[in-house]
């Protein structure tokens, strides 16, 4: 039996001091030590600091991507509790794509980071899940599904602490809650395509 096509996954982002595009980063190195093929995207590049230069600087994203993907993950940091507003431009640009259904029946989930313990992560994904569920989007939140989601507490997504001084570097524990949350975005997306 010939092997299963890769599952396709977008990841989206919005990083200017870095916390987003370290997390990104893993999600893609999961993904892709699961066989998936993976698109690393991240909008608003010109302002990001501390982060590669721009020939390492991943491509901005276009509606194309997200048609294109089984599996969309966006990151954002809490912007006063909400998605950033340069996340929230490219995804109020793909009209004509959920006009035309072509956003509908996808896998997605979030994740985010916020200076503060209580910095509004849960009210960023949930905001974020609102508009997937416009899309008609399948949300594929982590949930309590595994023990490591007991130690990171979010089960909306995935969500880091970048502390007062914003420089509390990504660690074992957001670590594992992203290779959880992707891992199981995968296993989803692969049982609806399969
Ligand atoms: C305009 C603005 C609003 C922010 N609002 C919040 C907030 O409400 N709560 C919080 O904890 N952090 C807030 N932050 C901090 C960022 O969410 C935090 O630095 C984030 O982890 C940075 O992600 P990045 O390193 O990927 O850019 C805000 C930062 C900016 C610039």
């Amino acid at each position: 039996m010939a092997d299963a096509p890769a599952t396709k996954v977008a990841i989206i982002y919005y990083s200017v001091t870095g916390t987003i595009d370290t997390m990104a980063r893993r999600l893609a190195a999961t993904a892709e030590a699961q066989g998936a093929e993976v698109r690393l995207l991240a909008v608003g590049r010109e302002d990001a600091q501390g982060q590669p230069g721009s020939d390492e600087r991943p491509q901005q994203p276009t509606a194309d991507d997200v048609v294109w993907a089984d599996v969309v993950l966006f990151g954002t940091p809490s912007r006063y509790g909400n998605v950033a507003g340069r996340l929230k431009v490219f995804i109020d640009s793909l009209g004509a794509q959920w006009a035309q259904g072509q956003l509908a029946d996808k896998v997605y989930a979030g994740f985010t980071a916020s200076q503060t313990l209580h910095g509004g992560q849960e009210a960023v994904l949930l905001s974020l899940y609102t508009t997937i569920h416009h899309f008609g989007g399948i949300v594929v939140s982590p949930g309590y599904t595994d023990g490591s989601k007991f130690v990171d507490g979010n089960p909306y997504g995935v969500g880091h602490v970048t502390g007062g001084g914003n420089d509390q570097p990504v660690d074992d524990v957001t670590n594992g809650a992203l290779d959880h949350m992707v891992t199981r975005a995968l296993t989803v997306s692969r049982r609806l395509n399969g």
